[in-house]
């Protein structure tokens, strides 16, 4: 009896230690760079190193940013053993090579995959392979996997996704799993056990009208984040020229607010001040990245104005006001109302507004509020961002 107890117990221990770790490789959302949304196919080694040099250069790497990941098109074949081949014309080195690079700058490396017999833009997938992909990605010293679900045809998502987790469990190297199924079979109801990040919708594309798309099909999804899982409504646009300033500051400052990885996709070599100070805005980030790890939630939709509110770690919150529309909004804001909005999952206590101080995170101000309210105009298209911190 008393053996069997010990051994039920050790059972727990283990399972609990490995799932442990497992939430501990994201234990806020995942930060880095991914090539896809501004070069697509065309990536090489070059490139990759580029990035890493200009992440560091940039100060990208001292806020935060971690990982460097490749994303399609690095893939060219499986030799006669089925391992996955690397493009020889672009990745004359190899893979290992790249990664060896990335991590001699202090940088976690990653890769793209599907899930499917093929990936996306026609390259090998892992389907079939997943067991030797794992181990081939754990030699080559991957920190990061993505997998894609193009030409999966009737493969189950959550036992495909599944079976790759196991995959990389075994291979022994820590590696952050990204779900991207697009959200086609609601990944936030299952995936938490399975990887660490998954894909909410479709691709993003630097419009302000698709950003702002992806963005409505968040609501809701708040309660599935947390330290270890997190909803992922793609990556960033910031810098890639389809929407102005203006716009990617409020794109950024939303992602910010859902608590979402921050995957730039912009040239890291080529960035303009403007972009810079997005990226790089440390207050903004800290959103993101508070240790509590709760997304926002979006307290109030009147149409073209919306608030969203998202609780930080000791005690502290942010709001952001996002103005929709094409006209300036001038609003008379009520900082008591913002500091005490409630989620129907909270259960705290009255905040008291005089024991904060608000801060404006764009301004980099802190705001004098006399008596509760103040008013504010927020410019077409844009945010205002404030965060309650403790007096
Ligand atoms: C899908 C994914 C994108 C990108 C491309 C690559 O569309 O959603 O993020 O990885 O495939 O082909």
């Amino acid at each position: 009896m008393k053996k069997s107890i010990l051994f039920i117990s050790l059972v727990f221990f283990c399972l609990n230690t490995s799932a442990q770790k497992f939430i501990q490789l994201a234990k806020t959302p995942p930060m880095g760079w991914n090539s896809w949304n501004k070069y697509g196919c065309n990536v090489s080694d070059t490139l990759i190193m580029g990035m890493a040099d200009a992440m560091l250069s940039s100060g990208m790497k001292d806020a935060g940013y971690e990982y460097i990941v490749i994303d399609d098109c690095w893939q060219i074949s499986r030799d006669e053993n089925g391992e996955i081949v690397a493009d020889k014309d672009r990745f004359p080195q190899g893979i290992k090579y790249v990664a060896d690079y990335v991590h001699s700058k202090g940088l976690k490396f990653g890769i793209y995959s599907c899930a499917g017999n093929k990936t996306c833009a026609g390259r090998p997938g892992a389907l079939g392979h997943e067991y030797q992909d794992a181990r081939t990605y754990a030699r080559w010293g991957v920190d990061y996997y993505k997998e894609d679900w193009c030409n999966t045809g009737t493969q189950d998502a959550k036992s495909s996704y599944s079976n790759m987790r196991d995959a990389l469990f075994a291979a022994g190297r820590p590696i952050v799993f990204s779900l991207c199924e697009w959200g086609s079979n609601k990944p936030w109801e299952w995936a938490g056990e399975v990887g660490h990040l998954w894909r909410t919708t479709g691709d993003i594309v630097d419009t302000w009208n698709i950003m702002i798309g992806i963005f409505d099909q968040e609501k809701g999804l708040a309660k599935y984040a947390g330290p270890g899982h997190w909803n992922d409504p793609d990556m960033l646009e910031v810098g890639n020229g389809g929407m102005t300033n203006e716009e990617y500051k409020t794109h950024f400052s939303l992602w910010c607010m859902l608590a979402a990885p921050l995957i730039a996709g912009n040239d890291l070599q080529n960035m303009t001040q403007e972009t810079k100070s997005i990226l790089l805005n440390k207050e903004i980030i800290a959103l993101d990245q508070d240790t509590l790890g709760k997304q926002g939630f979006c307290y109030r939709d009147n149409g073209d104005y919306e608030i969203w509110i998202k609780a930080l770690s000791n005690g502290e919150k942010a709001a952001c006001l996002l103005n929709r529309g094409d006209e300036t909004k001038s609003l008379l804001v009520d900082f008591d109302l913002l500091l005490n909005a409630k989620d129907d999952y909270w259960t705290s206590d009255k905040y008291k507004i005089e024991n904060y101080k608000v801060r404006d995170l764009w301004e980099h101000k802190y705001l004098t509020v006399k008596g509760m309210s103040k008013a504010v105009d927020i410019a077409p298209h844009s945010v205002k961002v404030y965060r309650f911190i403790k007096k």
